[in-house]
């Protein structure tokens, strides 16, 4: 049957996901289970049959698992118009032995038309990237759509530090609940797991752990989508739809959360003019605010690595 209802005809928000792909599936899973929104998931005309086969399991699903959401899939933008939240997922993903910037080329072609289309058909939208190379990408997702800065941001850090948080918990015998840690910088081999704020429920992490295996940890964190590619031939995709979900959550609702993100620098940490994971406040006005954080000397001059790594790879996308 064909949906009768206009999210906006009711009040709810409007969330659009672009590409309805392994991520793409898992967003709109959670957004619904969290009534986050209406949900519209859009792919190319060949996939068309997925996005709309997606959509109508997961409206079935809400019978069952309890929620009340439209999700519609299409491969027709006219049905993102006026979306409040749209999350980028198009693309290819990782194969096994392939690096996050190995994707550029083909990812980059697929951005520039997908940002056209938010351009056109969100122009109020806070625009969540995924796509990888992510800091590239959401580079050029923001010029492309002309949107304030603050509008488009990047998903990586809060994925990056759920590994770091994960390998940690199981390290030292403890609930992955309690262990709050950051990692900053590009999501890439250069990304920079902050320890001097890794707490277990506030316990500096450096009390509780030897500094070689701490510094195995940050290790396995850096190659941890990685080792997720290596076992299942694609990358990761609970964990990356979870996180993005987050940012949105605090987005629509106005939740202020701190988040490590792809955002925007002019200045902040000494970087100017690049997208790259740092802390930040999302709310109802989007990025709202980067958060300056106190770090060692180690771990700046490891962002300053991260930072040229990146500015390096947005200067290759400039010449693609
Ligand atoms: P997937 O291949 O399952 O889904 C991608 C979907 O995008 C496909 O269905 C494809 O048809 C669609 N697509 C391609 N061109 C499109 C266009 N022009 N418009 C709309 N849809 C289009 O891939 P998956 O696993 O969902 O990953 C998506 C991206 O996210 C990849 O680039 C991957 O590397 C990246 N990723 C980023 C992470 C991060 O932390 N930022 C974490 C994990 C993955
Ligand atoms: C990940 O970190 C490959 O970027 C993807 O899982």
């Amino acid at each position: 049957m064909e949906h009768k209802t206009d999210s906006r005809s009711h009040g709810r928000s409007k969330i659009a996901l672009i590409g309805a792909g392994n991520i793409g599936g898992e967003l709109a899973a959670l957004c619904a289970r969290k009534e986050l929104g209406d949900v519209v998931l859009l792919d190319i005309p060949e996939k068309e049959g997925l996005a709309k086969g997606k959509a109508l399991d997961l409206e079935q699903n809400g019978a069952i698992a309890g929620y009340d959401c439209n999700i519609r899939g299409t491969a027709n933008w006219a049905d993102c118009a006026g979306a409040d939240v749209v999350i980028v997922t198009a693309g290819v993903p990782r194969k096994p032995g392939m690096s996050r910037d190995d994707l550029l080329a083909t990812n980059l072609k697929i951005m520039r038309g997908v940002a056209q289309g938010i351009k056109d058909h969100c122009p109020q939208a806070f625009v969540i990237v995924i796509s990888n190379p992510l800091d590239a990408m959401v580079w050029e997702c923001a010029r492309i759509t002309g949107f304030p800065h603050a509008r488009v941001c990047g998903m990586a850090g809060v994925l990056d530090s759920a590994r770091f948080q994960l390998f940690l918990a199981r390290e030292l015998g403890v609930s992955v609940k309690d262990v709050r840690a950051m990692v900053l910088g590009g999501h890439g081999d250069t990304m920079v797991p902050v320890t001097s704020y890794c707490t277990v429920n506030g316990v500096p992490v450096r009390q509780l752990i030897s500094p070689e295996r701490l510094a195995a940890i940050v290790e396995r964190t850096a190659a941890g989508g990685g080792e997720i590619v290596k076992l299942m031939g694609t990358s990761a995709y609970y964990a990356p739809a979870a996180a993005a979900v987050a940012m949105a959550e605090s987005y629509l609702r106005d939740q202020k959360r701190l988040l490590p993100c792809a955002a925007y620098l002019t200045g902040q940490y000494g970087i100017h003019d690049l997208y790259i994971g740092v802390p930040v406040i999302i709310g109802r006005g989007g990025v709202e605010r980067v958060v300056e954080v106190e770090l060692t000397a180690e771990e700046r001059a490891l962002l300053e690595r991260s930072a040229a790594a990146v500015r390096e790879l947005v200067e290759a996308s400039k010449r693609l």
